[in-house]
């Protein structure tokens, strides 16, 4: 197994609130030598800096790179030129206290529930070596999280007995449930119907708020970015590059409703009228 490397300095160590918790410097990637000696990157001097606690938001036209920026970030492709560190450290390989969801449920289609919301406690350290001491407070700990998601009464059945949404939702917990300090999502709403997606945004939104963790945020969906993010990033077509970088001033905690006011509107336009240009090169 390969060694993951450890962002969590639960204990000790220097303070590295000051410095950014994400950090990429002119990153290049090329997805093997033959196309880097051919000078083809999947995406481009990408630099961009995010603060502890900050939630961002990447926006683009499919191919872009989106999804090669995530594997940037947890480690599970280097760099081939430029750096990026996360929580102060150069990261050169997989990344632990990192939770990850994605378009797909990927759910384990055995296991209830309650056991999918469980299994990175079954694999990430100082989980994996209490687990049988402390089983007990991980089953609540999860609980309460599926809990807080609306999901009480469902932690007996399996995967094929939810929703779409209902999955979604037990994945989203799963990537929280060892308390990551960076949660990753690539397109985690992309295949639900709008009412579910919206709900899911102030799930998120509420989760986000009461533990502030880091969160990379890919997405197709221009309003869900406005809604959710402190940061939306907009990636030009293939090669990726980021060609725009928007603070979304909206105060926090956003209601729902901020969706429907001007300002919001606005804030999507700008955005809209930016990919609409990249779409057209
Ligand atoms: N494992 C791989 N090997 C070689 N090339 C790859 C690999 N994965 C992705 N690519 C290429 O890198 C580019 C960026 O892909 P990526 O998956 O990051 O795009 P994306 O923005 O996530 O797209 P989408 O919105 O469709 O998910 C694409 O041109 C793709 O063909
Ligand atoms: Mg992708």
């Amino acid at each position: 197994m390969m060694a993951r490397q450890d962002i969590s300095p639960a204990t000790g160590g220097a303070p590295t609130e000051s410095k950014p918790f994400v950090d990429f410097n002119r990153v290049w990637l090329a997805y093997d030598d033959e196309l880097a000696r051919r000078g083809e990157f999947a995406v481009e001097d990408i630099s961009l800096q995010a603060a502890a606690g900050e939630f961002i938001a990447i926006v683009g036209p499919s191919g872009c790179g989106k999804s090669t920026f995530m594997k940037l970030a947890t480690g599970l492709r280097p760099a081939t030129r430029g750096a990026v560190s996360i929580a102060g450290e150069k990261v050169h390989g997989p990344l632990k206290q990192v939770g990850m969801a994605f378009q797909a449920p990927t759910l384990l289609p055995w296991r209830t529930t309650l056991d999918n919301v469980m299994l990175p406690l079954e694999i990430v350290e100082p989980y994996r070596s209490t687990m049988r001491a402390k089983r007990d407070a991980y089953v609540a700990r999860a609980r309460e999280l599926l809990k807080t998601v609306g999901l009480s009464g469902y932690e007996d059945k399996y995967p094929w007995q939810l929703s779409g949404g209902m999955q979604q939702r037990a994945s989203i917990c799963r990537a929280l449930i060892h308390r990551p300090r960076m949660l990753l999502l690539d397109e985690p709403f992309g295949a639900l119907d709008a009412f579910t997606r919206e709900e899911l945004w102030c799930v998120l939104r509420d989760l986000w708020q009461a533990q502030r963790f880091n969160v990379i945020l890919v997405t197709h969906d221009l309003r869900e970015a406005v809604f959710l993010a402190d940061t939306v990033y907009v990636m030009s077509a293939r090669p990726g590059r980021i060609l725009l970088r928007k603070e979304i001033d909206l105060a926090r905690p956003r209601p729902l409703e901020v969706t429907y006011t001007e300002p919001f509107a606005e804030r999507v336009h700008e955005l809209r009228e930016k990919i609409g240009h990249v779409r057209q090169h």
